[in-house]
């Protein structure tokens, strides 16, 4: 089982062993086992960030999802290692936006004079080859928690973005926070030619968003608000800006988990919380502010775990730490040299923003 004493002893074993040889990265949607060997937790952009903050380390052991593993190799030097515990830990958003078809996509916006004008910025959650493109046309990447100024800054070096692949964050930075109406946004379908767009549509458009999104968020509805209000009188309802637009409308609060966190950590005793984002981190919440009297419920009742973060278990890291206590490192997401360059370009720009 995976809450195994063993397990535990062997994970603790092998980390004592490793020192400062090992830096164990956790993101919020990680499990309980899992996460209490973290050295550090938190969101995708504070996990980018603290990637390099201990580069004695040898090897990083990410646990969270591929494209941050990535993140993680390209914003570390050539000497660090990174290992992800279950190479089978993706991301559904990210493989929805490939190399070819945002290639195919640029051709359209070319035919349609307005590439030169319009500046791509992508969402964290995508895979290295699109940071590299992005890099190579001058964009920047984002998370969920500096969307707004990714979407401020983009807007200063032309006149529109291709918003890629979570058309959900996109919409709603521009609706929510930068004060664009929907009519301001198109989407781009990459499974039908032209991306299902007019060439006067793009031409209009301050947005166009590609058609991505997160298969957990996306099961947060509009009835899932209305429910909740209903059974629980004074709920606040906090959501993730990754679901659907009608969804964070209907929301009192939108952040990322960092932001989720830090809002609980400040709510008053008593409060009460309906959280829109995956379950691991709400069913922590939940326990860890129980005492404080703060009432927190996941927003929908169905069960809600995000399939591919659960695919590191403690059975997983133990075997990727062990293998690293041995000296035969498993596991290692490696970005090649030519994608990297370009990549860090649209990194290091989301790291410069203000
Ligand atoms: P955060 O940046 O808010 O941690 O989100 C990452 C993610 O994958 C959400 O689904
Ligand atoms: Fe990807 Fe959604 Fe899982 Fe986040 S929660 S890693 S966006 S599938």
């Amino acid at each position: 089982s995976p809450s195994d004493p063993d397990l535990v002893e062997r994970a603790r074993a092998a980390k004592e062993k490793l020192g400062d040889k090992v830096f164990v990265l956790g993101h919020h949607y990680q499990r309980d086992e899992v996460i209490q060997f973290a050295d550090v937790t938190g969101d995708s952009f504070k996990l980018a960030r603290d990637a390099a903050a201990r580069p004695e380390a040898e090897y990083i052991v990410f646990c969270g999802v591929h494209f941050m593993a990535e993140s993680a190799d390209i914003l570390t030097g050539d000497a660090q290692q990174v290992v992800l515990p279950d190479l089978a830990a993706g991301c559904s958003m990210a493989d929805m936006a490939t190399a070819e078809q945002v290639a195919e996509c640029w051709d359209v916006l070319s035919e349609a004079g307005i590439a030169d004008v319009t500046v791509p910025v992508s969402y964290m959650n995508s895979s290295a080859d699109i940071k590299a493109f992005t890099g190579r046309h001058g964009g920047t990447i984002c998370t969920s928690s500096n969307a707004k100024r990714a979407l401020d800054w983009a807007f200063e070096q032309g006149e529109r973005v291709l918003f890629l692949p979570d058309q959900h964050l996109g919409r709603n930075t521009a609706v929510r926070d930068m004060g664009m109406s929907l009519a301001d946004c198109v989407v781009y379908n990459p499974h039908k030619p032209g991306g299902g767009v007019s060439v006067e549509e793009l031409r209009a458009a301050k947005m166009i968003l590609w058609r991505g999104h997160c298969s957990v968020h996306g099961r947060f509805s509009l009835e899932s608000v209305r429910d909740v209000r209903e059974r629980i009188p004074g709920v606040n309802v906090l959501v993730h800006p990754e679901c659907q637009h009608e969804v964070v409308a209907a929301a009192d609060y939108v952040g990322s988990t960092e932001l989720i966190i830090k809002t609980l950590e400040a709510a008053p005793a008593g409060s009460k919380w309906a959280i829109g984002t995956e379950l691991n981190l709400v069913r922590r919440l939940a326990n860890r502010f129980a005492d404080e009297g703060k009432e927190i419920v996941f927003l929908d009742r169905t069960v809600c775990f995000c399939s591919t973060m659960n695919r590191i278990d403690l059975p997983h890291l133990v075997w990727a730490l062990e293998s690293l206590a041995d000296g035969k490192p498993v596991n290692r997401i490696q970005v090649d040299p030519e994608t990297e360059k370009y990549a860090k370009l649209a990194l290091e720009r989301m790291l410069a923003l203000p």
